[in-house]
């Protein structure tokens, strides 16, 4: 088999064999195959897709390019959630300690920043001394001590997935529902999960920008890890907005902490209390689709200190600095501040998660290339939510940033990304046209 044949096949709308994508992913590991050869074609399936066959093939080479891991010698049932990408999206950081908070053991695997969204093992980094880098060994010895565990894919985990990935942030083929699709399931495939919450965004700061198109991918994700035989719930989530206030590594374990302690944002509230909810149906705790059965108890976990307990466990095991997050103003924090005040009055109507991410993303807290180092102190803070009506004067956001320059250009990226309407709430209907 020859690569640019296969390449060139895709490219030509051609659907490929289990044969060509297996053997186009054994020798991308095995390094016959260049990272450019790769990327185009993963360009190639961004623009011309891949069959229902084609993307089941692919999650599971993706997934047995390394080892598939077995947690039943620590967990009797392995329920872990996946978040296509967000703005502002510190949900794990929330959801895990207060699932674990009910006896539900969590061991999660998770992955960096990709293009405009954040990544939860770039947030836990911003707590000094947290390792995220655990062997097997290390993982399964902390579940079974423990009962939660948040760390990064081993390397021998889908490792094909870890370097796809690396690549498509890079080359602008991030948001094709095949490769997405492939790239989560193929790691809960591998990572033993018998049950999985998917939180599939929708929106501008989302990979998919319509509700319709993370329906789809949310299906396709639902059909094949149900061939695979795990549970899975698929969640689509607005991401129009940011999540929450807080952008950016540090900023976000700060509001993420506030949330633990009961203050956090009431969407960011809602969003885990439901993402959590779910898993804990997955596990049996509760059984009513809407958690009806279960939000109060959900819900206290979070006033009581208990879900704030299991995070605190959850950092010292992984030698993380308690006092840091005991006291979160001691967390990276960026030299330059810069308050963005109102210049008129007015409802909302947008503040345009994508262009946020961006601004944030080059501001440092995330990657343009491929190895580029991370600055977990800079980001931004909105004040606001869509719908809200903002007196002039008013602070509207505030950039956290590593200089002058970088924080200027953020600036007036987000402040473009503030849209002022005269209207409360979110339109219904944009504008009517008639013909007469
Ligand atoms: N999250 C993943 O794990 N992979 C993707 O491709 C996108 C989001």
């Amino acid at each position: 088999m020859n690569p640019v044949e296969i390449i060139g096949k895709k490219r030509d709308g051609i659907e490929l064999t289990r044969e060509e994508i297996r053997y186009f992913i054994e020798q991308f590991i095995a390094g016959s195959i260049p990272d450019y050869q790769v990327s185009a074609w993963a360009m190639a399936i961004y623009m011309r897709g891949m069959s229902r066959e084609e993307t089941v093939e692919l999650t599971m080479a993706l997934a047995e390019s390394g080892e598939i891991i077995d947690l039943s010698p620590v967990l009797k049932f392995a329920i872990d959630k996946h978040s296509s990408g967000g703005v502002g999206d510190k949900t794990s950081l929330v959801a895990l300690p207060l699932v674990v908070s009910f006896g539900v053991p969590v061991a999660k695997m998770s992955g960096r920043g990709l293009s405009l969204t954040g990544g939860t093992l770039d947030k836990m980094e911003s707590i000094s001394g947290y390792n995220v880098n655990l062997s097997m060994k290390e993982f399964m010895d902390q579940i079974d001590k423990y009962g939660i565990v948040l760390a990064g894919q081993t390397a021998d985990l889908a490792p094909a997935d870890g370097k796809l990935y690396a690549l498509r942030d890079v080359t602008a083929t991030v948001s094709s529902k095949p490769l997405i699709a492939s790239s989560i399931m193929s790691k809960k495939i591998a990572s033993g999960a018998d049950a999985v919450v998917l939180d599939v965004k929708a929106g501008l700061g989302a990979f998919m920008q319509t509700v319709e198109d993370a329906e789809d991918l949310a299906q396709i994700m639902v059909d094949i890890g149900k061939g695979a035989g795990k549970k899975v719930t698929a969640l689509i989530s607005d991401m129009n907005q940011p999540l929450g206030y807080a952008i950016g590594n540090a900023l976000e374990v700060r509001e993420a902490i506030d949330t633990l302690q009961g203050t956090g944002p009431a969407d960011l509230v809602e969003h885990c209390i439901v993402v959590a909810g779910q898993m804990l149906r997955l596990a049996g705790i509760s059984t009513a689709r809407d958690l009806s059965d279960i939000r109060e108890r959900v819900e206290e976990k979070l006033s009581n200190g208990e879900a704030w307990e299991k995070f605190r466990t959850l950092v010292r095991a992984q030698g993380g600095d308690l006092s840091q997050i005991d006291q979160p103003d001691t967390l990276p924090r960026a030299p330059v501040v810069i308050e963005e005040r109102a210049t008129r009055s007015g409802y909302l109507q947008t503040i345009n998660a994508r262009e946020i991410g961006f601004a944030v993303l080059h501001l440092g807290a995330g990657r343009q290339v491929k190895d580029a180092t991370i600055d977990h102190a800079v980001g931004a803070v909105v004040h606001h939510k869509v719908g809200e009506y903002v007196r002039k004067g008013e602070r509207l956001f505030t950039i956290h940033a590593r200089d002058a320059d970088s924080a200027d250009v953020a600036r007036s990226r987000i402040l473009n990304a503030h849209v002022w309407s005269e209207r409360p709430g979110m339109p219904l209907f944009y504008n009517t046209l008639f013909s007469e």
